[in-house]
């Protein structure tokens, strides 16, 4: 997957959804539950306006399960419905045919008032590799085609039926990251939603291993048998991490490329443990990302 969002394409991209979420009674918009602010693109509200919407934090098998219990209640706050899912797993997957008709319950009654039961039109929308495909399967127990992630490279629609009087669009709408700041950039990076051969992964994995060494000081130690990790710099790190996993080069030299790549490696596959990198406002922790 590489991703190269330009202009033409984020205007495509926008008809797309735009044209996909007329067709459909309720959006299902996934983000990525280790990091909600960077895998959400604010253009999906303006884009959908008023239509009734689910927010879906995937991936939460990977996220710290205090924070998802934080993020579901910063969403209710806001006057969103939201759940947290694995959509690999399955976790919470069973939940989201309940939570639609929930959401789309009064339109449901004025219907069965008029003695009609319509099947409700759903679609999937999200950033490249934030589980859509793997939702979508999973709702509908069908392995779809993965979608292109560049704009443009449109097929015919298709509806998937989902027990329960659920339609489910088998393409899902791809809508670019926001890359609006540094921090977005090295969020999407750390989670494997930008493609490593456009980033520098060095420094990528000294800024993860110092942010891991705040918050999540025991997972480094842990995993990698570094004493006191908060007292150390990222590089340090890195360098430390590097030893432990034997990139070292002659003269004693450490292969921080090597080790920079296991970390992510790692992060990506969960390994390091549940971790999330971006909280809900009131749960700033020293300068992590909220909102
Ligand atoms: P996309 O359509 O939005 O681009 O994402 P896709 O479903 O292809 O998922 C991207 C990667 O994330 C896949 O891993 C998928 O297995 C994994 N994934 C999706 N949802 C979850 C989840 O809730 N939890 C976890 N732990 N992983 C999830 P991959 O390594 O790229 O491919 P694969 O070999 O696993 O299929």
């Amino acid at each position: 997957m590489s991703i190269s969002w330009f202009p033409g394409h984020m205007a495509k991209t926008r008809r797309l959804i735009e044209q996909n979420a007329s067709m459909v009674d309720i959006v299902l918009e996934l983000c990525d539950a280790r990091i909600p602010i960077s895998s959400r693109n604010p253009i999906l509200s303006e884009i959908l306006g008023s239509k009734p919407r689910l927010l879906i934090f995937n991936k939460s098998d990977m996220a710290d399960p205090e924070v998802n219990e934080d993020w579901i209640g910063a969403a209710k706050g806001d006057g969103l419905s939201a759940l947290c899912c694995d959509a690999m797993g399955g976790s919470g997957v069973d939940r989201i045919p309940a939570m639609i008709r929930s959401i789309l319950k009064e339109r449901i009654e004025r219907d069965a008032q008029k003695g009609m039961t319509r099947i409700i039109r759903a679609m999937v929308v999200g950033i490249p590799n934030v589980g859509k495909s793997s939702l979508i399967n999973r709702l509908t127990g069908k392995k779809i085609a993965k979608v292109e992630d560049r704009p443009g490279v449109t097929r015919a629609k298709q509806w998937i039926h989902v027990p329960g009087g659920l339609d489910l669009l088998d393409t899902p709408g791809i809508l670019w990251p926001k890359f609006d700041d540094e921090q977005t950039g090295l969020h999407l990076a750390f989670t494997g939603a930008i493609k490593d051969d456009v980033l520098d992964v060095e420094e990528v994995a000294c800024e993860l291993l110092s942010i891991l060494a705040r918050r999540y000081p025991e997972c480094i130690t842990e995993r990698y048998d570094v004493p006191d990790p908060q007292i150390l710099s990222g590089y340090d790190l890195l360098e430390a991490v590097g030893r432990r996993r034997g990139c070292v080069i002659s003269g004693g030299e450490i292969n921080t490329e090597r080790a920079a790549a296991i970390i992510l490696d790692e992060y990506r596959a969960g390994k390091l443990g549940r971790i999330t990198l971006e909280y809900p406002k009131g749960n700033e922790d020293d300068g992590l990302r909220t909102i």
